[in-house]
């Protein structure tokens, strides 16, 4: 082969394993397991990128970026709820980038951008609640749980599942809602009541009301867009907003610092904001509020304007010290104690 010839076949051998390389992209999914497979799905027929995901729970999905934060593995992490993206992002683990699609998004989308200097940006948005099984209930004899405050009655004991939140982000927003809503003893003093009365600490957020849903649970402790999935499946489930009032997520997404494959990464990244690929979440029953304004949003999605929400302080429970110490006081407090 001519010299020409020779250095003309390693350019495009040069070429070739460059585009493989941009060709793939390893998403570390968050949120349901049916969603993050339509993302995977979706993005890989509109750009012919091979998407490797993984579904894990907020908390883990942290702990494995920060595991691997020497060589990063994954590229974005999109979905799970705000408050580990912004602890990553405290934490140098992911990476500042400003998506032109941020003037379609809502202003709490925004906010929580601005509270990371760009390391993060809100997907969706959900409020926590509870669900319970009807007929479980009626069978049970118990009466209908309308508060948080029902839920530490001593008639629900081994009634009620709820998820570890040191894995979980549902959990966790459990956790500082009630430290926010009642104070931080009073919080404490609440969740060792509640502990009496779980049956099971799951590892997934969204695992107690599909156990409600199959009548291995009466109640699960969940966002409300989760319960709602649940009734929308058609199993006997309702859906309660607490009437003493509730914390709420952003879900978030953040592109991982050392990431091999950057540029599909903001290419997923600008996807994710579009109304197109948010539109879609409800077909597989995923009813959070979108971020993009102007996504569709399901009947089902619950209203937030409708539910009393507390002013949640996301970058206080979101910060580093701040959830490393209300989880290691839960641990030490609460799920050390006999039930
Ligand atoms: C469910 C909800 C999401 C939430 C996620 C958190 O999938 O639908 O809105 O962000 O749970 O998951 P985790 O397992 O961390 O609680």
């Amino acid at each position: 082969m001519k010299s020409t010839h020779l250095l003309a076949a390693t350019a495009a051998a040069m070429l070739c394993s460059t585009a493989a390389y941009a060709d793939s992209l390893t998403l570390y999914c968050s949120a349901d397991e049916a969603w993050c497979q339509q993302i995977k799905t979706g993005f890989e027929e509109k750009t012919g990128i091979t998407v490797d995901m993984t579904r894990k729970s907020s908390g883990e999905t942290y702990a494995q970026v920060r595991a691997e934060a020497s060589n990063p593995k994954g590229d974005v992490w999109w979905g799970g709820t705000g408050d580990p993206h912004l602890q990553a992002a405290e934490e140098d683990l992911t990476v500042a980038y400003e998506s032109p699609m941020r003037g379609e998004l809502h202003d709490w989308a925004i906010k929580q951008a601005e509270a990371a200097g760009n390391k993060t940006i809100g997907v969706y948005s959900g409020a926590l609640g509870f669900g319970y099984n009807k007929d479980l209930l009626a069978k049970n004899n118990l009466p209908e749980p309308k508060c948080w405050a029902d839920l530490i009655k001593p008639e629900f004991k081994g009634q009620i599942q709820i998820a570890n939140p040191n894995s979980s982000g549902t959990a966790y927003t459990m956790l500082a809602t009630m430290v926010q809503l009642f104070g931080e003893d009073e919080g404490f003093e609440y969740m060792k009541a509640l502990h009496k009365n779980v049956n099971q600490y799951t590892k997934s957020g969204s695992a107690p009301i599909k156990a409600a849903g199959l009548g291995e649970t009466t109640v699960g402790i969940v966002f409300m867009h989760d319960a709602v999935a649940q009734t929308a499946a058609g199993f006997p489930i309702v859906t309660v907003a607490p009437c003493e009032g509730t914390g709420y997520e952003i879900g978030s997404m953040s592109l991982i610092k050392g990431a091999r494959n950057e540029e599909a990464a903001k290419q997923f990244y600008d996807w994710a904001l579009s109304a197109e690929m948010q539109s879609k979440a409800k077909d597989v029953k995923s009813f959070q509020l979108p971020s993009n304004k102007s996504a569709e949003v399901s009947e089902l999605t619950p209203d937030l304007s409708s539910i009393k929400l507390i002013d949640y302080d996301f970058k206080k429970y979101g910060s580093s010290e701040e959830r490393k110490r209300l989880l290691a006081k839960w641990d030490t407090e609460v799920s050390s104690l006999p039930q």
